[in-house]
């Protein structure tokens, strides 16, 4: 089994022992001993099957069965062995002598409940407080747990009639949350540092290790192109407006020139893009980010970081070279869980200088607007005319929070570019489904296949919506369309292409090694308490800044603790995959800007730090985003003017 399949495995076994224990106890309680009694068997059986589960996550390598090995386990088996040694007897017997009256004796019931509010505390460690597990929380979990035993035991030695001894029982359980709920992650001792990481990095006029400051505004691009190539100017205006789509249908929309996708951006290699930025009316402000782009640090449009945003009447100008061939977008970083939503982004594709475009190149970004599936700007199929033979390349890019799977049918094809970077001899792919992370670009290219006139190629989103047909006339209805591509297996593209060397791997000597761990927990950040997403179990502002220095090797892990994609993004680098659950590339190199860590995956990437200034480093689920997954790269002695302390 899988790790993530073991973990969901183990939170179900966690959660019905509780319920089981709990069950039995206010059955016991309610004076029905025969059901009291199959309960207490099945409780029983529950937690030594979560023994099990706990010991299987620990076979499977999980990375942190240890705060279930030390604490929940231990817990859950002290207060079983207590329980059926205490309770046990007394049921039994009320059972066999036919006494009612007997369960519902403190030694009974109040064992009872103690095993489940035990076997809750597994589920409330791993949830509500999160990584990391400290003594300190473990410590405050089990005062918590006696604190609910000693309630329920007084409600029930009370004698009172059933009605107060359930109180008691629900009591201890309210107890139990409402204090849990007050031990947010960021205010225990043991929780770091709290405090704000945006002033670390305010402007002064020496950094911490006695160097001269280097203000991010510094580093800007330059205003010349490289020798032969040209200046692409372009202006966009953020306005809100109404959209049509192909179909008809009319959405309110935030764009860029009142289009949604913004208007297409392209340049050729060597060029120099100069973008001026205008704000009409979107009242939040708006910025432009290069995703997957290494521009300049003072160009990469993070508010709050990098440049304010650009409010209503105000404008910035970008500027930088057109350095890296290949797929990218734009979008805006200004609440940009709402604004990328609503629709400020677009798309960027450079050219190489060398070859010069032949055949067919479309750009299909895909977006999800009120639940339908949008490619460019068509809710409905696009059809493309093509010759028989005619070369083919399409640039899919995911601007949505989550995966999108992609098939292609018709036609073998090869995976040419991942993240707008070309793979290294890529194989043929057929009945092949393709998972592209949130914010990434998979460019496929083929040749339209000879003859068979009416048997178009047709590309899927999700399995079910038909983005693209191209063939040489239209044939809507032939059996190519209803292909089900749904059984089609996932390529997985560490094992894809051929391997080539790099100019660094797991066996190079690193200068910076960071672990991150991907999870939800409770959290203050900021001032919001909210049920956040974290990394390192604190969320932003209050993670700690990963700092380098100018030509580190950085090697970082990320790692996925909870139960939702993260698609993990770094600003102004790309990173080399050096591993993934233990296990390196066989394919390719793969150089990305954004990589899924699904639920219990640990990536290992690297990179080097050479384009020096202030990054963002987050997970291109905006919405996480939003609730706190996002921290800083920091080079030393980089600092910023700004004050934003913008999330996303
Ligand atoms: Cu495409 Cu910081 O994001
Ligand atoms: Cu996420």
């Amino acid at each position: 089994m899988t790790t993530d399949r073991l973990m969901v495995l183990d939170l179900l076994v966690a959660v019905v022992t509780a319920a089981l224990w709990a069950g039995a106890g206010v059955t016991a309680a309610a004076r029905r001993p025969r059901a009291a009694a199959v309960l207490f068997a099945g409780a029983v059986a529950a937690s030594l099957a979560r023994a099990w589960s706990v010991i299987a996550l620990a076979g499977a390598g999980w990375w942190f069965v240890q705060e279930k090995v030390t604490f929940a386990l231990p817990l859950l088996l002290v207060a079983t062995v207590a329980a059926a040694a205490v309770a046990g007897p007394r049921l039994l017997s009320a059972v066999r002598r036919g006494r009612p009256g007997d369960a519902g004796a403190p030694a009974v019931v109040v064992p009872l409940l103690a095993a489940a509010y035990a076997g809750a505390a597994g589920p409330i460690q791993t949830f509500l407080l999160g990584y990391p597990a400290t003594v300190s929380r473990s410590l405050i979990l089990l005062a918590v747990v006696a604190a609910a035993v000693l309630v329920t035991w007084r409600a029930v030695a009370a004698r009172v009639p059933r009605p107060r001894t359930l109180t008691g029982a629900t009591t201890g359980v309210a107890l139990l949350g409402v204090v849990l709920a007050v031990v947010p992650s960021g205010s225990l001792p043991d929780q770091g540092r709290p405090g704000d990481v945006a002033a670390a990095h305010q402007m002064s006029g020496m950094d911490m290790t006695g160097g001269p400051a280097r203000p991010v505004t510094g580093f800007r691009g330059p205003t010349t192109p490289a020798p032969g190539g040209r200046v692409r100017d372009f202006t966009l205006t953020a306005r809100t407006a109404t959209v049509t789509l192909s179909s008809g249908r009319r959405i309110s929309a935030w764009t860029f020139d009142g289009r949604v996708p913004g208007p297409p951006l392209t340049a050729v290699q060597g060029d120099l893009i100069e973008v001026r930025l205008r704000n009409a009316d979107i009242a939040q402000g708006v910025t432009l980010h290069w995703h997957g782009y290494d521009v300049p640090s003072g160009e990469d449009g993070v508010p709050g970081l990098t440049q304010d945003a650009v409010m209503p009447g105000q404008e910035f100008v970008y500027r930088f070279r057109a350095d890296q061939a290949g797929t990218f977008w734009y979008h805006t970083h200004e609440v940009s869980n709402l604004g990328v939503r609503m629709g400020l982004y677009g798309t960027l594709v450079v050219a190489p200088r060398a070859a010069p475009a032949s055949g067919v190149d479309l750009t299909l970004p895909v977006h999800t607007f009120a639940g339908s599936t949008v490619v460019g700007d068509a809710d409905r199929p696009l059809f493309h005319q093509v010759a028989p033979g005619t070369t083919v390349r399409l640039r899919l890019i995911n601007t949505d929070n989550t995966p999108h799977r992609f098939t292609l049918a018709g036609t073998p094809y090869r995976l040419v570019a991942v993240d707008g970077a070309d793979l290294n001899g890529p194989g043929e792919l057929s009945r092949t489904g393709l998972r592209l992370p949130a914010g990434g670009r998979y460019d496929l290219a083929f040749t339209t296949p000879p003859g068979q006139p009416g048997q178009p190629v047709v590309l899927r989103v999700d399995d079910r919506t038909v983005a693209l047909r191209l063939g040489e006339r239209d044939a809507p209805d032939d059996g190519t369309v209803t292909t089900d591509t749904t059984a089609w297996p996932e390529l997985d593209i560490t094992r894809y292409g051929t391997p080539a060397p790099t100019p660094f791997s797991s066996g190079s000597r690193f200068d910076r090694r960071f672990t991150l761990v991907l999870d939800r927990g409770v959290s203050l950040a900021g001032g919001r308490l909210l049920y956040a997403y974290t990394v390192n179990g604190g969320a932003f502002p209050d993670i700690p800044p990963l700092s380098v220095a100018d030509g580190d090797l950085v090697r970082f892990t990320v790692v996925n603790r909870g139960n939702e994609t993260h698609p993990w993004h770094l600003h102004g680098h790309r990173v080399l995959v050096l591993s993934r659950n233990g296990r390196a590339p066989t394919g390719a190199p793969l150089w990305l800007d954004t990589f899924d860590v699904r639920p219990g995956e640990v990536w290992e990437v690297a990179f080097r730090a050479d384009n020096p200034g202030l990054w963002m480093n987050h997970c291109h689920n905006l919405s996480h985003a939003d609730q706190g997954m996002v921290l800083h790269l920091e080079y030393e002695g980089v600092t910023t003017p700004f004050h934003g302390a913008h999330g996303g």
